[in-house]
């Protein structure tokens, strides 16, 4: 793999038997690492933002179980497997929607369940790194198929983040980016702030601005206008790029609140709509996205900006972090096994029986 700008970039660390977590909750401004040495943290860590990301969530908790398994062996050589369960439940309670923390789960307590070995965490942190370096490389892969699905110079639109710091590098809609950018074929990228955490306007634009990328943001009541006036300029946004928490098997996609509404507003401008994620962030086993739970964070998120009160005393807030975008206002899924156009159920199965 060839060395990138963001290659610099890396949001999870492990390094002399700890794990580090770039803090994303004062990204721009501060660059700061935490290390973790127990599992509760970890799983609070998750809970707080600190990181965030479906696959990013994912390769922590992996790394999170090694931290564990390293304790409870310690403790209980024989009964370890039994204890380690508590610790898996307390992971799997940190976030309910981006899927990749299940998957990730579930693969780590598959291994534990086989396994016979003097050094269970060792054993562990190499399954760990695997999960994070394969992250990266399927990252890479999604960036050259999406990139060839964009056919012309243009702009495009993206919201939260889905680069680097959102995965284990390199990015799923932002590696697009990147690919298509290379290429000649990203001219400019718009990014939508995404209130409350404002993933666009501190991740998503730092990331760009890093590698010289035009980045442009907007605050997301003005998609709607920037996507219809921007057709008749020299930089016509042509494509909407956005990653997911949870694709369902019929292709219905949780993204980031305000993914839906920009899906929507695609359909009727006839701007096209890609969906990257890795094949990890695909739940075969939900049909369609009205089961997939929907994460609601504290109110006092909305009610505040930068923990700076902005709300009326008095008013309630709404705040769900995630919404579904129904296949149907889908063209492109874009997965490190190969892109599926108008997703559906049938679609879907073929892409997830299909050997690598
Ligand atoms: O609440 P967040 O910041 O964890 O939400 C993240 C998103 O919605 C991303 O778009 C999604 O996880 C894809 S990341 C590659």
């Amino acid at each position: 793999m060839s060395l990138r700008a963001c290659d610099s970039i890396k949001p999870i660390i492990w390094k002399d038997e700890q794990l580090y977590l770039l803090d994303q909750r004062i990204l721009p401004q501060e660059q700061a690492y935490i290390a973790f040495n127990n599992v509760q943290a970890v799983a609070q860590a998750i809970t707080d933002m600190v990181v965030r990301g479906a696959p990013a969530i994912g390769i922590t908790a992996a790394y999170g179980i090694v931290i564990a398994a390293r304790k409870r062996f310690d403790e209980r050589a024989d009964s370890w497997k039994t204890a380690i369960e508590e610790d898996l439940s307390l992971l799997a309670q940190s976030r309910p929607t981006a899927v990749n923390l299940f998957w990730a789960i579930e693969l780590m307590r598959a291994a534990i369940k086989d396994m016979d070995v003097s050094d269970p965490a060792g054993a562990l942190l190499t399954i760990a790194r695997q999960v994070h370096e394969d992250d990266i490389a399927a990252n890479v892969k999604m960036g050259q198929f999406g990139a060839d699905l964009i056919k012309e110079p243009c702009a495009v639109l993206t919201h939260c983040n889905a680069g680097a710091l959102a995965t284990g590098g390199y990015g799923t809609a932002l590696g697009v980016i990147r690919h298509a950018f290379a290429e000649h074929k990203v001219k400019l990228v718009y990014a939508d702030e995404t209130r409350p955490w404002l993933q666009g306007a501190r991740l998503t634009a730092w990331e760009m601005v890093q590698e010289d990328i035009p980045v442009s943001l907007l605050v997301e009541g003005a998609a709607a206008h920037m996507i219809k006036t921007s057709q008749t300029t020299d930089n016509p946004i042509r494509w909407i790029i956005v990653g997911s928490d949870r694709i369902a098997a019929n292709g219905d996609v949780a993204n980031k609140i305000g993914t839906y509404a920009l899906a929507v507003m695609a359909k009727y401008h006839g701007v096209q709509f890609m969906v990257v994620a890795p094949t990890s962030t695909i739940d075969m086993n939900i049909s369609s996205g009205d089961q997939i739970p929907i994460e609601e964070r504290s109110d006092s998120e909305v009610l505040a900006c930068s923990g700076q009160p902005v709300a009326a005393p008095g008013a309630l807030a709404r705040n769900p972090a995630f919404d579904v975008t129904p296949a149907v206002l889908v063209d492109a899924i874009v997965t490190e096994k190969g892109v599926v156009l108008k997703p559906g159920l049938e679609k879907m199965k073929a892409l997830m029986t299909n050997v690598d």
